[in-house]
């Protein structure tokens, strides 16, 4: 990696496992950290890469319109985003997220990661619980729930957190970053 390449790292967090992720990173990386909500595309344009993080709300990557809907704005920079889920880590999980979110045609384009977050009901908004409440009801009503179900029914009254610096080491060997 050239010592001119400029990094920035930007996040959307509902309940904070995005935000874990995006911190141990910027330290790894020792480059800028940007909270999205208040970001704009033109905060963007001085960095060379761009690494969005975003929190998966039904699939979808929280905020990620600040890539998407500016690529002819970035072009050029390398463009890596990561997606942080409760679901467990599993190709099809990986696959589904990816073209959810990033078409084909943009394979080349945006390099995608998957993490694994967690769940934690009481740090949700309020919309979130509402919608969360929905699930659980559904959830409830399943006849035979498998382990996934099991696990997310569990995780109301439990929080989960399977964050881990070890699951960042793809993205920093992408980045030549030395990974100890
Ligand atoms: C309304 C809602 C929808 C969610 N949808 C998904 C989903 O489609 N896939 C998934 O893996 N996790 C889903 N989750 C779980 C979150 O992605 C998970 O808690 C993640 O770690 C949140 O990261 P954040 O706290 O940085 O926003 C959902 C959570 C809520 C509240």
């Amino acid at each position: 990696m050239s010592e001119n390449n400029k990094i920035v790292i930007v996040y959307r967090s509902g309940s904070g496992f995005t935000r874990n992720y995006a911190t141990w990173l910027s330290g790894e990386l020792h480059c800028d950290l940007l909270e999205g909500k208040a970001a704009k595309v033109s905060d963007l344009l001085r960095y060379d890469t761009i690494i969005y993080g975003g929190g998966l709300y039904a699939i979808g990557i929280n905020g990620f319109g600040l890539i998407k809907n500016n690529l002819g704005q970035l072009k050029g920079k390398r463009l890596i985003v990561f997606a942080v889920g409760a679901s467990p880590v599993r190709e099809d999980t990986i696959h589904a997220v990816r073209s959810a979110n990033i078409p084909a045609e943009l394979n080349d384009t945006i390099e995608f990661y998957y993490l694994r977050g967690g769940f934690n009901y009481d740090k949700l908004s309020r919309l979130n619980k509402i919608l969360m409440q929905l699930k659980k009801q559904q959830l409830k009503r399943m006849e035979n729930p498998d382990a996934d179900a099991r696990g997310m029914l569990e995780s109301f009254n439990h929080p989960l957190d399977f964050t881990n610096r070890k699951n960042l080491k793809p993205i920093l060997e992408s980045l030549g970053h030395p990974y100890e």
